[in-house]
């Protein structure tokens, strides 16, 4: 009958379009404004790559150069091209992992877009996987024959060797070169892991490593880290401290996230600048009740925006939605306060020491907010 035809058409279609059709090897290259590298980085993987069946997907967030405009162009006369805008989204590590996602291909690498990794490495690396020598192949900066010296100023040369050192050591990963952003590897092991990733950083191939549960067969081979061509380099002092955050939240096995870890350093100094203002306040003959209810309003306000600046920075909101994303984040702490408050009451009636209860209710109180302001405030 009709059913049974159409089932058999598909079951022996598939597989052959399965090993006929889609590229072996999709890079993906993650982009905020590059616009000026775009051309000649393709051009340079089509003369690398020669017989290989590779496609190229850029995944740009929204660059204000019109990065996407360049990729699209090339895209429409080359089907290898691809391109994936991304709309009111940051971070390197999610870029990354969209795009590594959109691909089909068994073998996927990931490569800058500012012509700092070199290219012709990419089929000796593609050999070592599809040889099975390996499942991560990583192009490395710090064997005896690499170099970063090219492209690296002094201190990030040492910050970077320093970030290095960390990670060998917490994470008891062998990788000489774990902030690495050009590897190559099994696009299986980043499905298996990829809801346990975080999204924003530099640190994509770290947080691989340290999220798979399977030991991976790792190896590294090495490279010259050039210098960049056009653009300028987007790592800040805030990339350090998310790779810093992600140490800790690795080490503590995901149970202290990076961003729990950010939402309660900065909650911590709202707490000094709620003191600061009842201290510089009360002086001034208002009651306390009063000078107290502008405290708490100050440090809602300061706490907002700097969680809204870096805690949530993939998901800032910006013009209109600032307003009002602070008027959702002070009726939350509100809400949290009569949690805390409600908690640390009942406990102490209940014959607690006066600062269990107080702590206890501090820690339901911060537990509320972050909770509901991930869900609510800054919801993905
Ligand atoms: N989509 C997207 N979103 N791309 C981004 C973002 C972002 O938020 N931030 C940076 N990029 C892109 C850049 O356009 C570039 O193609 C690539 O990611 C690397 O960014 P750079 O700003 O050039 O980084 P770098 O050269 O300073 O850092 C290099 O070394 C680090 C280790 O020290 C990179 O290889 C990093 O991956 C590596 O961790
Ligand atoms: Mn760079």
């Amino acid at each position: 009958p009709r059913h049974g035809a159409v089932a058999l058409a598909t079951d022996s279609a598939f597989p052959v379009a399965a090993r006929h059709g889609g590229p072996e090897l999709t890079i993906v290259v993650p982009t905020l404004n590059e616009r000026a590298n775009i051309g000649l980085l393709v051009a340079r993987l089509r003369q690398s790559l020669g017989p290989i069946d590779w496609e190229v997907v850029f995944v740009d967030d929204d660059s204000k150069d019109g990065t996407i405009l360049a990729v699209r162009d090339i895209a429409a006369g080359d089907h290898r091209v691809r391109g994936i805008r991304r709309i009111a989204r940051r971070g390197l590590a999610g870029a990354c992992l969209e795009g590594i996602l959109s691909s089909s291909a068994p073998i996927v690498a990931v490569m800058d877009g500012d012509l700092q990794h070199d290219e012709k490495c990419l089929p000796a690396m593609l050999a070592i996987l599809q040889g099975g020598e390996a499942e991560l192949v990583i192009a490395s900066r710090y064997q005896s024959d690499g170099s970063a010296s090219g492209g690296f100023t002094r201190l990030r040369s040492g910050a970077s060797r320093l970030a290095t050192r960390l990670a060998r050591q917490l994470l008891k990963t062998p990788i000489n070169d774990p902030m690495s952003g050009f590897f190559m590897l099994r696009r299986e092991i980043v499905d298996a892991v990829a809801p346990r990733l975080s999204r924003q950083g530099f640190k994509i191939l770290l947080d691989i490593v340290a999220s798979s549960t399977n030991a991976i067969r790792i190896k590294e081979i090495p490279y010259v880290f050039g210098p960049r061509l056009h653009g300028e380099s987007k790592l800040d002092s805030l990339v350090a401290l998310e790779y810093a955050g992600l140490l800790v939240a690795k080490m503590s096995g995901d149970l202290i996230s990076t961003r729990f870890l950010a939402f309660g350093l900065v909650g911590s100094a709202g707490v000094v600048v709620h003191l600061a203002v009842l201290h510089a306040l009360l002086p001034h003959g208002l009651s306390f009740a009063v000078a107290q209810t502008a405290a708490m309003f100050t440090a809602m306000a300061f706490n907002y925006t700097l969680n809204n600046a870096f805690t949530y920075r993939d998901q800032r909101r910006r013009g209109w939605r600032f307003l009002t994303g602070l008027v959702m984040f002070a009726g939350l702490c509100s809400f949290g306060v009569v949690a805390g408050v409600g908690v640390s009451t009942l406990l102490y009636s209940g014959h607690s020491r006066w600062w269990v209860a107080g702590l206890a209710g501090a820690v339901v109180g911060a537990a509320w907010n972050y909770i509901t302001n991930s869900a609510i405030t800054w919801r993905r």
